[in-house]
């Protein structure tokens, strides 16, 4: 289905592809791995046709379709005008078959596992439905070639499943796939072949059922790691001491989203939220932050009751959110590295440049952020890469109280060891960390009391040294089973 031969490119500073070839067969799953920077994106770009090598080919004999990274939807436009945006349905004459639309836009997402109306503007979605939308997208593409760019890394465990059972039907109706991600436990359930990029040049292609998780993390990293990140992450976070709590919700409340939310978190503690997609863990941790206040119950820092009605005030108050969608609220694109990286922390009207840019490399290193100048554009790097400047830019504003949204989300598994050393030194400095997670390893691992949210409500509090993923998922699944 898909020839690439001998395929590079340089973009100022770095060369992301270097001579990279690879085939792809008719209905079979290609799964493409390495670490944040390593070139994924680059590679489907141009094989989608967005982007243009420097050298080198790219034959295809179907129709693409590509599932981005960075979602981009048009957010102004419904679901189903995001779906079928460009080949719409059309009556006689080219009128717009709106009925038609709505339908197929309808069943594409059933087929998905998801209720959504296709009327929804888009701006409404929580960024996992987004990402289904994107999905239901591709499917009505038809395309013969679908290249996925880590298209789980938002959605929820049931839509995961919906996904890799369109996978499997897909693959048998011929259809190529190529998948993205950096989660081991997908790559060995869905793909037949695993190519491995590390610095922009071809490392391996091998069959998946001759490789295992070590065998791959070598491939990746290009040495073993001494442990695997998960294990890394347990033996580091020391049992943290029980002061006094810094943030305490009492009754919070906000109408469909939350409600009778209360807890308390306490200086140098991990306290974990588990929940599924649209338990309303975000829309808790916004409120906290002031970016979409509750309707009713307080908040209390250090015992006193305060008002958060906007970021500002969060701020000030010694609280710090790195955001699940770094687009909307995270990174200024256009933007250099370095602003981006000292943008929350600067104060007053002089800059000390040389100041300035000592802090900033000293967070790129700190975070190994892959890049070649810091002042290049923070659009320019790759999306595990942007994920680590809005948490070192987090950092910077030093906040007393950090919550962190799916701070790990894109991050490779390196990478994601370093982050998760960095939580556990942030707590034992003190700092207070709420940490929301979807991945229960990481929960388990890194909490020291863990919360579990389900349709807005907090409805378990777990010892995570205790607590096994399965008893999280009863507690976080709905009821009724829909
Ligand atoms: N438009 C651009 N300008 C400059 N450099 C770029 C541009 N796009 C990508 N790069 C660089 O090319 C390299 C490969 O990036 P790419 O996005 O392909 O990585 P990736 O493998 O997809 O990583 P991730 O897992 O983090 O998504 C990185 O060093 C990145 O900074
Ligand atoms: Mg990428």
């Amino acid at each position: 289905m898909l020839q690439v031969r001998n395929l590079s490119k340089s973009f100022p500073g770095v060369r992301a592809l270097d001579n990279v070839s690879l085939d792809v067969a008719a209905g079979s799953v290609h799964a493409l791995m390495g670490e944040n920077g390593a070139g994924k994106s680059t590679l489907m770009r141009i094989v989608s046709g967005l982007d243009t090598a420097d050298t080198g080919e790219v034959r295809c004999s179907g129709r693409i379709a590509m599932i981005h990274q960075e979602l981009m939807p048009f957010r102004d436009l419904t679901v189903a005008e995001n779906i079928f945006m460009g080949q719409e349905p059309t009556r006689r004459f080219g009128w717009l078959d709106k009925p038609a639309m709505h339908r197929e836009a309808q069943r594409l997402l059933e087929h998905l596992g998801m209720t959504l109306s296709p009327a929804r503007p888009m701006r409404e979605l929580s960024v996992a439905q987004m990402q289904t939308v994107e999905i239901a997208k591709a499917l009505a593409r038809r395309a013969e070639l679908l290249i996925m760019d880590e298209p789980t890394s938002a959605i929820s465990e049931h839509e995961v499943e919906a996904l890799f059972k369109i996978i499997r039907d897909l693959k048998q109706c011929g259809v190529a796939i190529i998948y993205i991600s950096h989660k081991m436990d997908e790559i060995f359930r869905t793909a037949d072949t695993v190519t491995v990029l590390r610095d922009g040049r071809h490392v391996a292609t091998q069959p998946a059922a001759e490789l295992d998780e070590a065998k791959l993390i070598a491939l990746m990293v290009g040495r073993e790691l001494s442990h695997a990140a998960g294990t890394a992450a347990t033996t580091m976070v020391v049992a943290a001491s029980v002061p006094d709590a810094v943030l305490e919700v009492r009754a919070l409340t906000k109408p469909g989203k939350f409600h009778n939310i209360n807890f308390a978190l306490r200086r140098g503690e991990i306290l974990g939220v588990a929940g599924l997609m649209g338990a309303g863990r975000t829309d808790l941790a916004h409120a906290i932050f002031g970016l979409a206040p509750a309707a009713s119950g307080e908040i209390l820092i250090n015992g006193q009751p305060v008002r958060i009605r906007r970021p500002a005030d969060a701020l000030a108050r010694g609280i710090a959110l790195v955001s699940e969608d770094r687009k909307e609220f995270g990174l200024v694109p256009m933007m250099s590295l370095k602003h981006n990286i000292t943008l929350a922390s600067l104060r007053g009207w002089l800059i000390d440049h040389r100041a300035e840019n000592r802090v900033a490399d000293e967070q790129i290193r700190a975070l190994s952020i892959k890049s070649h100048d810091r002042n290049q554009s923070v659009n320019t790097l790759s999306g595990g890469n942007q994920q680590k400047v809005v948490i070192a830019k987090s950092l910077l504003t030093a906040p007393a109280i950090l919550i962190l949204d799916e701070p790990t989300r894109g991050i490779d598994i390196g990478a994601k060891a370093e982050i998760h050393a960095i939580i556990g030194r942030l707590a034992r400095d003190g700092k207070a960390v709420l940490l929301i997670s979807s991945e229960l390893p990481e929960l388990l691992a890194l909490s020291d009391r863990l919360l579990v949210m389900r349709e807005g409500i907090l409805t378990a509090e777990l010892d995570p040294r205790r607590a096994t993923q399965e008893e999280i998922l009863q507690h976080a699944m709905p009821v009724s089973g829909e």
